[in-house]
C-alpha cells in the first residue's frame, strides 16, 4: 500500500465541489422537469454520483452497475468485465451514465454499446468527472466532464490504487 504522502494533490475538495455544482446547474437547465435515470458505474463513481445528485432538481432515479477493466495494475487491460448489470426497463427514458474517469475509453464504449443494444432511449448521455483525453484508444467521448487531465495515475474521490484511497475527499496523482 502506498503512503498518503506519496500522493501529490491535484484537485482540492473545494475545486471538485465547485465544478460539480456548475455541472449540476448545466444539467438542471438541459433536463428541466424531465425525469433522469443516473447510472453510477461502481465503484469509482460513487462519490461523484452522490455529490452531483444532491444538486439536481429534476426527478431523479439512481441505478448502479459494476464493470471492471483495471485489475490491480495501473494501466488499462482493454478488456471490460461486466461484473453486475442489473437494470430496470430503460426504454424511452433519459439516461445519464455517471463515470469517474474516461481513460482508454474501452469501458465507456462497452457500456454505451451494451445499453444501446438492450434499450431504445429517449436520450442517452455520458458524464465523466475526469477525462484523460490523451489516453483515448477507442472512439468515444463524454458529453459532459468536469476536468481534462494529463496521463497521470489519479487517486482519491472514488479513484483507487489497489482498492485504497477511494475515500480521500480530494484528487491526487502518484508517479508510477
Ligand atoms: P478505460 O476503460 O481505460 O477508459 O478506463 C476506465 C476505468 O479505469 C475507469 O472507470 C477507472 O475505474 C479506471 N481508471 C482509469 N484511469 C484511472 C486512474 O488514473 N486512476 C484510477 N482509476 C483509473
Ligand atoms: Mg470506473
Amino acid at each position: 500500500m502506498i503512503k498518503e504522502n506519496e500522493i501529490k494533490p491535484l484537485y482540492s475538495q473545494e475545486q471538485i465541489q465547485t465544478e460539480i455544482r456548475s455541472l449540476a446547474s448545466k444539467l438542471n437547465n438541459i433536463y428541466g422537469e424531465q425525469e433522469v435515470y443516473l447510472i453510477c458505474v461502481l465503484k469509482g463513481s460513487v462519490m461523484f454520483m452522490t455529490d452531483l445528485a444532491k444538486h439536481l432538481t429534476m426527478p431523479v432515479k439512481m441505478e448502479f452497475i459494476r464493470l471492471s477493466s483495471y485489475g490491480s495494475g495501473t494501466t488499462s487491460s482493454g478488456k471490460v468485465n461486466a461484473v453486475d448489470i442489473a437494470l430496470p426497463d430503460l426504454n424511452n427514458k433519459n439516461v445519464l451514465i455517471i463515470e469517474d474517469i474516461i481513460d482508454t475509453g474501452h469501458t465507456a464504449k462497452f457500456l454505451m454499446d451494451f445499453l444501446r443494444h438492450n434499450f431504445q432511449f429517449n436520450d442517452l448521455k455520458f458524464c465523466a468527472l475526469l477525462d484523460k483525453k490523451v489516453k483515448r484508444a477507442v472512439d468515444v467521448n463524454a458529453d459532459y466532464y468536469c476536468f481534462e487531465v494529463d496521463d497521470k495515475y489519479l487517486v482519491g474521490y472514488g479513484l483507487d490504487i489497489d482498492g485504497y484511497y477511494r475515500n480521500l475527499p480530494y484528487i491526487g496523482y502518484i508517479e508510477v
